[in-house]
C-alpha cells in the first residue's frame, strides 16, 4: 500500500519505564504498583517504527548513547527494518521515560532528553536528503533542530508533518508552510491557551495553529472523540472508532505516520484521517510503544 513512498522521522530514541497501577499517585503520596516492565520507546522511533511496520522506506534521524539501553534501541530500530544510518551513537546517555499507567489505560509521563537534545541541527538538516518523499518531526528534540529539518524539507518541496509532542511553548513562526501540524489536546492548549472541548474552541485554536504557522491542514488528535481537520476554509471531526482501552501510550505516534502515509497516497486529508483513527484505536487497545504500530495488513482488516 506505501510500499514506494521514503520517509525520514527526525526525533527521540527513548528506553520506557512502564510503572503499572491502579490509579495516580497524589502529591506527596506513595502507592504500591501492580506491574512494571521495559519496552522500546521515543515519539520518533515509535513514529518510524509506525511508517516501516506499515510497509514503507524509513530513516530515523536521532542520536542515542553507546550504553545498553541505546544498544538495545537501535537493534529494535533495525529489526523493525528502519534505517539507522543518520542515528548518532555518541550521546551522554540514552533518552529516558518513565510511564506511569493508571487502571483506565491513561498515562503521566517524565522523560529524560539525554543524548536527544543532543541532535544539532546541521546533523538533522543534511540528514534531509532529495529523495525523500515524507518528513515526520516531534518536539521532543531541540527547538531549533526541529525547525532546521522542517525548514530543509520545506525547501525541498517534501511533504512535512509536525507532531507537537510533547505539550510546550513553540516557535512555530519560525517554520512556515509545513503541509500538517497536528497536536493533540494538551499540546494544543500549551500552543494556543485554548483546550479543544466545544467545536467552537476546537475551530479558534486550529485558526490560532493555521496563522502561526502557515501550514496547509491543522489536525488535532483528540484523543476518544478521533480527530478534527481544518483546511483553512471548513471544519470537520472525524470520529474515532470504539475499541478496548489496553494502554493508551504512543496512540498519537501511530495515528500521525498512518495519517501522513495515507495522506501522501491518496491526497485526501479527510480520507488520512480516518485511517489515522483506526491506527490510534489499534494502539490503545495494545501495550506499549512501538510494540503498538499497526501493519498495513492490520489497517485493512480493521472493523
Ligand atoms: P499519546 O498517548 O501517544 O500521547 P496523544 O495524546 O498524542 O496520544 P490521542 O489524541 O490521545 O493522542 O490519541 C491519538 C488518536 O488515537 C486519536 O486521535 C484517536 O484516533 C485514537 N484514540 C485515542 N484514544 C482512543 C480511544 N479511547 N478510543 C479509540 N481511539 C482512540
Ligand atoms: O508518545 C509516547 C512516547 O512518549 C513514549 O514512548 C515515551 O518514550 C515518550 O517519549
Amino acid at each position: 500500500m506505501y510500499r514506494n513512498i521514503k520517509s525520514a522521522v527526525v526525533g527521540s530514541i527513548n528506553a520506557d519505564l512502564i510503572l503499572q497501577t491502579e490509579r495516580m499517585p497524589q502529591s506527596g503520596e506513595s502507592i504500591t504498583g501492580t506491574s512494571y516492565g521495559h519496552a522500546n520507546g521515543g515519539k520518533g522511533a515509535n513514529q518510524a517504527i509506525g511508517l516501516a511496520r506499515l510497509g514503507t522506506n524509513t530513516k530515523m534521524i536521532g542520536k542515542v548513547a553507546d550504553d545498553e539501553n541505546g544498544r538495545r534501541l537501535i537493534d529494535n530500530l533495525k529489526k523493525n527494518n528502519v534505517d539507522v544510518s543518520c542515528v548518532a551513537t555518541d550521546g551522554s546517555q540514552t533518552g529516558l521515560a518513565a510511564i506511569i499507567l493508571d487502571g483506565e489505560g491513561k498515562n503521566r509521563i517524565i522523560v529524560y532528553e539525554g543524548a536527544n537534545a543532543e541532535i544539532t541541527p546541521s546533523f538533522a538538516a543534511d540528514s534531509i536528503t532529495d529523495d525523500l518523499d515524507l518528513l515526520l518531526v516531534q518536539f521532543e528534540t531541540r527547538e531549533e533542530t526541529v525547525i532546521s529539518a522542517v525548514n530543509k524539507a520545506i525547501e525541498k518541496g517534501i511533504t512535512t508533518v509536525i507532531d507537537c509532542g510533547p505539550a510546550k511553548q513553540f516557535a512555530l513562526e519560525k517554520m512556515q508552510g509545513a503541509t500538517i501540524i497536528s497536536p493533540n489536546e494538551t499540546e494544543t492548549e500549551a500552543l494556543t491557551g485554548i483546550y479543544p472541548e466545544s467545536n467552537d474552541d476546537i475551530l479558534k485554536a486550529s485558526e490560532i495553529l493555521a496563522d502561526r504557522s502557515k501550514a496547509k491542514f491543522v489536525v488535532l488528535k483528540l484523543g476518544e472523540r478521533g480527530c478534527s481537520v481544518w483546511d483553512g476554509n471548513s471544519l470537520r471531526i472525524i470520529p474515532a472508532y470504539k475499541g478496548e482501552v489496553v494502554d493508551t501510550t504512543a496512540a498519537g505516534d501511530c495515528f500521525t505516520a498512518a495519517m501522513a502515509l495515507e495522506f501522501i497516497r491518496s491526497g485526501d486529508i479527510h480520507l488520512a484521517c480516518d485511517v489515522g483513527n483506526k491506527a490510534g484505536c489499534i494502539a490503545v487497545g495494545r501495550m506499549g510503544a512501538d510494540a503498538s504500530m499497526p501493519t498495513a495488513e492490520d489497517i485493512l482488516n480493521f472493523k
